[in-house]
């Protein structure tokens, strides 16, 4: 029996995500909370004919509570998105409390789930997540995970786009480090398969795989961010987790993870000198199976965005560390 919640499943990344688990064969039951309209998207929802079984909830009456209790994935989407001319970053101060607010209630409620945040800033969001639950004494590093799965999606799209693939979903470009700017790394000398990218449009990819989001946020012209787009990232990785849990081998997909606590990590994050850090994860039925390191064999101009990113990602733990830290 698979459980699946949603946290901030009213919201524009929610309900498609929402609408997407309900469509999956493997989902039997979902359970959607928000501070606002939950209930009516779980009617709403309920009525697809598929196997899950739908319920909505609202903060009142333990709906915390009985939204997360037997849940074995929690997405979380809950909190404000970006307006032109904001950062992930200037989203901390309001996200921050949603997210340790929500994080505390799965470290009591169902603290053997698999956690999957989408929230941003998503590079402090996790180390918050991950502060919160070892102050409940829950946290196994191996079920929590920050979904970097659109900066993926992203690179995918982008290079087929320039190489003149059709289905983009033959491209694997591997992206690592954080989910902000600078902080995303795409490694394209390990792209598989490998292609050769024009010389001239090689800076201009990385920008744009870097600073994607961008795109849509001004183009929505101050109705939000990705919403559609992240649905469909947080659903694959949801369903990669969710087919893990259920038996299947060799499932890797990248995830911004706590690396000294998950199998293969520690020594990446030797390598890298930060505990947070997205690298292709391979899934098993216990969440993270194996870290891969890819960045053995990656050429100098990636070394030198990985530097960027490293000093960037620094600060941006920092931060999450010290507000949960500040928590009673
Ligand atoms: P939205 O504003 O459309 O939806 C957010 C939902 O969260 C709303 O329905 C709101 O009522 C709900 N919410 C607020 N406080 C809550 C609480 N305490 N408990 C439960 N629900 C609560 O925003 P959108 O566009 O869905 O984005 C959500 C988050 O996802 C943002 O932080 C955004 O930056 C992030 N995001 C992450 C991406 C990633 O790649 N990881 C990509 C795109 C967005």
């Amino acid at each position: 029996m698979v459980k699946a919640v949603v946290l901030g499943a009213a919201g524009g990344i929610g309900q498609p995500l929402s609408l997407l688990l309900k469509a999956s064969p493997l989902v039997d039951e979902l359970a959607l909370y928000d501070v606002v309209n939950s209930p009516g998207v779980a009617a709403d929802l309920s009525h697809i004919s598929s196997p899950a079984k739908v319920t909505g909830y609202l903060p009142k009456d333990d709906g915390l509570q009985n939204t997360l209790e037997g849940a074995n994935v929690v997405v979380i989407p809950a909190g404000i998105p970006r307006k032109p001319g904001m950062t992930r970053d200037d989203l901390f101060k309001i996200n921050a409390g949603i997210v340790r607010d929500l994080i505390t209630g799965v470290a009591k409620y169902c603290p053997k789930a698999f956690i999957l945040i989408i929230s941003n800033p998503v590079n402090s969001t996790v180390p918050i997540a991950a502060e919160i639950l070892k102050k409940h004494n829950v946290f196994d590093p191996s079920r929590l995970f920050g979904v970097t799965t659109l900066d993926v999606v992203r690179a995918s799209t982008f290079v087929a786009e320039i190489v003149g693939e059709k289905d983009s979903r033959n491209i694997v470009v591997p992206v690592v480090g954080g989910h902000s700017g600078d902080t995303i790394v795409p490694l394209l000398s390990l792209t598989k398969p490998s292609v050769s990218i024009p010389a001239d449009k090689h800076d201009g990819l990385v920008n744009r795989i870097q600073y994607g989001g961008d795109e849509v946020v001004k183009a929505k012209d101050g109705a939000g961010s990705a919403t559609l787009s992240m649905a469909f990232a947080g659903y694959r990785f949801a369903e990669s987790v969710i087919k893990a849990v259920r038996g299947e081998k060799g499932i890797v997909e990248p995830s911004y993870v706590y690396l000294p606590g998950v199998p293969g990590g520690d020594e990446i994050a030797k390598a890298v000198g930060v505990d947070f850090f997205a690298v292709p994860v391979e899934l098993g039925p216990n969440g993270v199976a194996k870290a891969t390191n890819p960045l053995g064999s990656i050429n100098e101009d990636e070394k030198k965005l990985l530097e960027v990113a490293i000093k960037g990602l620094k600060t941006n733990i920092d931060k999450g560390v010290e507000f949960a830290s500040a928590e009673p």
